[in-house]
């Protein structure tokens, strides 16, 4: 199948009160496992890429032809997007124009007029070119890949601007964070995602920091119009203390034990462990 834009699939979990995935990819390894646990698992699912990633992978158009190639190879029949993660404006167009199928234009630290001035040309643009696109009220605290954001909640007048564009989906700052959780984290604010939701309706809304949110928060955001969750760091995390106890226990020293698919591999199969557990929270096994 080939890629396809978030749109149909979000529209779907919204309506049906669950949420897709959007897990960040960093190389070959990541890519396969994510691929493969929603193929096995019957789920669509969203590649998420930051600029940073995109670079480290020595470019977008690497990314795009890698994932595009192994969905024929691998023989995916789910539907999968790539999308741009938190892209800058010239980052979109970049992205645009090596193939992925959704865009995230994050303009929350822009004054809001230059946020809605530079979303709605990308709305345009992306239309035109059958993607979806993501906008940005409101800065998810915490940083992601040198994108450092102060975790403010989103004005809902706002986000109402910025629906109204008709952007295919919006993330809007709750209190959520990338990364870890501090000890003393208060916790999302459900006030504000039931003020925005009132404000933009059926919008599909996009909650970042997918990290160590507590399941009883995540099926609470939910349920009040959550249809797409982001997950980059746990995937990190697991991939590893895998990789860690893999050499503690000394087993790249046994045999061929050095051989990097060897090596590699326990940090794959948790990383396909951590994407099964969020689709389960999530609820979006046997929806492709
Ligand atoms: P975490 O790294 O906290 O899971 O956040 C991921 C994210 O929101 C990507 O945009």
């Amino acid at each position: 199948m080939a890629l396809v834009s978030a749109k149909e699939m979000l529209e779907k979990a919204r309506d049906g009160k669950y949420a897709v995935g959007q897990f960040n990819i960093n190389n070959l390894e990541w890519t396969k496992a994510i691929l493969q646990t929603a193929e096995e698992l019957k789920s669509p699912v969203i590649l998420g890429v930051s600029e940073g990633a995109g670079k480290y992978m020595t470019g977008f158009k690497t990314v795009a032809n890698m994932v595009k190639a192994m969905i024929e190879e691998l023989k995916i029949t789910v539907p999968v997007a790539l999308h741009l993660d938190h892209g800058t404006y010239e980052g979109c167009y970049k992205c645009i124009e090596a193939g992925f199928s959704s865009i995230m234009f994050d303009g929350s630290h822009f004054p809001i007029e230059e946020n809605v001035e530079k979303t709605k040309e990308l709305v345009n643009v992306c239309k035109k070119q059958g993607l979806s696109l993501e906008a940005e009220v409101g800065a998810i605290g915490g940083e992601e890949d040198g994108v450092i954001g102060k975790g403010e909640c989103a004005d809902p007048d706002e986000c109402k601007r910025i629906a109204d564009l008709k952007v295919t989906m919006l993330a809007a700052g709750i209190g959520n964070i990338h990364g870890k959780y501090p000890a003393d984290w208060a916790g999302l604010s459900f006030e504000t995602l039931a003020a925005v939701k009132e404000k933009v309706g059926k919008m599909p809304l996009v909650l970042h920091g997918g990290t160590g949110i507590p399941t009883e928060m995540i099926k609470k955001a939910i349920s009040l119009g959550v249809a797409k969750i982001n997950v980059n760091t746990e995937c990190q995390l697991a991939f590893q203390e895998a990789t860690r106890k893999y050499i503690e226990e000394g087993k790249d020293l046994v045999g061929k034990g050095f051989d990097p698919r060897k090596l590699l591999a326990p940090g794959v199969q948790a990383i396909k462990d951590t994407v099964k557990e969020k689709m389960e929270i999530f609820g979006s096994i046997g929806k492709a």
